[in-house]
């Protein structure tokens, strides 16, 4: 083990090596692990910068010389497109004294704010002014370059990983591949979701746990989340097999009418966001929740793939962004980005989002508040909490592999 790790670090990591593959199915994780900032940061050691992280998509970076910045595991990054049409995600620090660089306006180089040290948008130097004459300058250049960080793209999602060895995304996301054609053959964009501008006040994994829970539905989304619900006579939520390796944890449910969605009072019959055609009809009778761990949640809908990036910055500061938190997140065919009344059927899937959001602030308040109580159960897990199971099972795998390391 690290010694370098502080002894509460240390203590909750040798608590989680108790927890064998059976403990994972039957109780919580530490309180500790929720509270600790401590063990927050050795989490974005640990986890966050060595698993692939959603920054956002390629609409973002449409043409060469557009950029957006980001955070991956507390580093700043830029993420662009280059000038040799690739995306790049780059490490903000600039290579002289380290100062944070900005995206630029449109057109422009990157220039750290500084000294003026330009870039491309590759993140090779270009310019260096007065650290010497021609012959300095273009060793310089030669020699300097923004860290490349790894990056895969998947259906238009740009994901970053600060590990230069860790595994490619792609076949760890292979459950939700069949889920895709329906969408892709209506040819989906994306509207991008605005991020909170405050801090959710919860640890992240709160955020992902409510996110993941097919039980609490019945109970707290009580008016917004019937039309789709966990259970239903003959019918009612399917988990999927964690595989090693998969980062997906996938639920589906079904729909009391095909072609629902989301409208202004939460899931019902007559969508705001119509039905894609293309869409087999198995997934125009059912929704599919899939938490993609660590930071990105996502909702396969009749109508949309609705997304949320999540983007932890204390141990209980979380930011969000999606249409339940804020606005946005939404893959969508043109022929719905073109219906005369989009605006107000954007605004529609933003009311019904934040209703349910508005029902779910107060559980992950109190979930996050009891984990500093004396009384905190080790908790116990009934059969519609299979995808709360597969999520400890993914976190104590990332806790132990650190350990180990
Ligand atoms: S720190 Fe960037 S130019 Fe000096
Ligand atoms: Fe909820």
């Amino acid at each position: 083990m690290n010694k370098t790790r502080s002894p509460i670090v240390q203590a909750l990591l040798a608590e989680i090596a108790t927890f064998d593959e059976a403990a994972a199915h039957r109780r919580m994780l530490p309180a500790g692990c929720y509270t600790e900032p401590d063990f927050f940061a050795f989490e974005q050691t640990e986890v966050f910068a060595r698993t692939w992280i959603c920054v956002g998509r390629v609409e973002q970076v449409a043409e060469r010389g557009d950029c957006f910045a980001w955070e991956v595991a507390g580093e700043p990054i830029l993420v662009t497109r280059g000038e040799d049409g690739e995306v790049h995600a780059l490490s903000a620090i600039c290579r002289h004294r380290g100062e944070i660089i900005p995206c630029p306006e449109k057109g422009r180089a990157l220039r750290c704010p500084l000294h003026f040290w330009t870039y491309d948008m590759q993140g090779r130097l270009s310019g260096a002014p007065r650290m010497g004459d021609a012959e300095v300058v273009a060793a310089l250049r030669r020699t300097v370059q923004l860290p490349q960080l790894r990056v895969e793209l998947w259906h238009g999602f740009i994901f970053v990983n600060l590990d230069p060895d860790a595994t490619p995304l792609g076949p760890s996301l292979a459950k939700l591949e069949p889920l895709w054609a329906g969408y892709e053959s209506a040819g989906v964009t994306a509207l991008p979701p605005a991020m909170s501008d405050a801090p959710l006040p919860w640890n992240w994994k709160v955020q992902v746990e409510n996110f993941t829970d097919a039980y609490h539905p019945e109970f707290v989304h009580h008016g917004t989340h019937d039309f789709a619900p966990s259970i239903l006579a003959g019918d009612g939520v399917r988990f999927t097999e964690m595989k090693p390796g998969d980062n997906a944890i996938v639920r589906s449910v079904p729909l009391k009418q095909p072609g629902g969605g989301m409208m202004q009072d939460g899931w019902g019959p007559n969508a705001a966001f119509p039905a894609i055609t293309t869409l087999p009809p198995e997934q125009q009778s059912r929704l599919t929740f899939a938490m993609l761990p660590p930071g990105m949640t996502m909702m396969f809908a009749p109508g949309t793939v609705a997304y949320t990036l999540i983007r932890p910055a204390g141990v209980t500061a979380t930011y969000a962004g999606s249409d339940r938190v804020t606005y946005g997140g939404w893959l969508l065919p043109k022929s719905t980005i073109d219906l005369p009344d989009f605006r107000e059927r954007c605004a529609a899937v933003s009311a019904g989002g934040a209703k349910i959001w508005a029902q779910d602030v107060p559980v992950n308040v109190g979930m996050q508040a009891a984990k500093s109580s004396r009384y905190l159960p080790n908790g116990m897990y009934g059969p519609l909490e299979t995808t709360l199971q597969q999520f400890n099972v993914w976190l104590i795998d990332a806790y132990k592999r650190a350990a180990a390391g």
